[in-house]
């Protein structure tokens, strides 16, 4: 585990919250929360105060345009992954993925694809989206239902990462620990393992999320693409094809030839990432360091936490939630 920092990113600390927001915070249920002291629901899902605010900001005044891409994840399921992929291929005209100088290699994608709730309607902003070229790369973690309405309702495109619950928790568990408001002590494995259970978990539950995305998906494939964050590491090729086609900027045989599937493929990989100056080195402005969004980009590191009893009781919760959905994840 990386050392913890000196303060949690900006969007999780608790003062500075308008009257507004404070007067809805006492009106919400409320639980232990991972990182500050309380996460609240709200609309159906948890949530901390800050992010709250930034999340009704963003569904008042966010206006969506139809050539929007929308990358929504659940919470460390490889959403810094995929922002560089996103990225690398809506951009390979502009910025050539051979470029010595190409922006992934000097600014961490979180910078390059902005959540919408986090960083650009966080504490009362007012984004300025003139210097955004079109189509413009954004994100989210907000579920399906509460997504602003111009984004339901114009043609912008949605592609949705989820990862197995058994890695996105252990991934969150570091991810807190590392995060944490007083950080004088990790949270137990065991305490957070059954707040996750309980669907408390930032922007849990977290099966309500990976739902009602894949339901979307399968009612209008043009508009919601599902990814897992195991498929994308077990047929990189495959799935980074998938994703241009979706977008409808598929590679030409000429690019094919030139190897720019595999460069984008290298240049977004975890080893390559994680070894830049600009992530290992570097802050975002809302706090965090860089290098806390790279741990071991690996499938399968519960192994090494979850007791038979972990994972039998997240297989029968994940039964009983997709049961007749048709949906299942992949371990290993
Ligand atoms: P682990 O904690 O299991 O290592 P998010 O970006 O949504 O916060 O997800 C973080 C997870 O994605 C972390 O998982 C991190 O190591 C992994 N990750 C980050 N960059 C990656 C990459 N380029 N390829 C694969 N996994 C990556």
């Amino acid at each position: 585990m990386t050392t913890p920092q000196t303060s949690p990113p900006k969007y999780l600390q608790e003062d500075s919250l308008s009257e507004e927001c404070k007067e809805l915070l006492s009106t919400l249920p409320k639980e232990k929360g991972w990182i500050g002291s309380y996460i609240y629901k709200y609309q159906g899902f948890w949530t901390s105060p800050r992010l709250i605010q930034g999340v009704i900001a963003c569904q008042q005044q966010f206006q969506a345009q139809d050539t929007d891409i929308i990358l929504v994840t659940t919470p460390k399921s490889g959403t810094t992954w995929l922002k560089s992929l996103l990225f690398a291929l809506v951009n390979r005209t502009k910025h050539s993925v051979f470029e010595q100088n190409h922006p992934l290699l000097v600014k961490n994608p979180h910078i390059l694809v902005p959540f919408l709730e986090h960083t650009l309607y966080v504490d009362g902003r007012v984004p300025d989206f003139s210097s955004f070229a079109s189509p413009r790369l954004l994100a989210t973690h907000v579920p399906f239902a509460s997504l602003p309405k111009s984004i339901q309702d114009s043609e912008t495109k949605l592609v949705y990462l989820c990862r197995n619950p058994r890695d996105t928790f252990i991934s969150m568990w570091h991810f807190s620990n590392n995060l944490r408001l007083d950080h004088k002590d990790t949270n137990s494995i065991e305490e957070m393992f059954d707040l996750f259970c309980k669907g408390v978990s930032i922007y849990g539950p977290f099966w309500d999320h990976v739902l009602d995305y894949w339901k979307q998906s399968v009612e209008n494939p043009n508009k919601v693409l599902f990814l897992m964050y195991e498929e994308m590491k077990e047929n990189q090729k495959i799935q980074l094809k998938r994703l241009a086609e979706f977008l409808k900027c598929q590679f030409s045989i000429e690019e094919e030839k030139c190897g720019v599937v595999d460069e984008i493929l290298k240049m977004c990989s975890f080893e390559n990432l994680s070894n830049l100056e600009v992530n290992t080195n570097e802050k975002l402005s809302t706090g965090e360091g860089n290098k806390t969004f790279f741990r071991k980009g690996e499938i399968g590191d519960w192994k090494n936490y979850f007791t038979v009893e972990m994972s039998e009781k997240l297989n029968r919760i994940t039964e009983e939630k997709f049961h007749g959905s048709g949906l299942k994840f992949l371990y290993t």
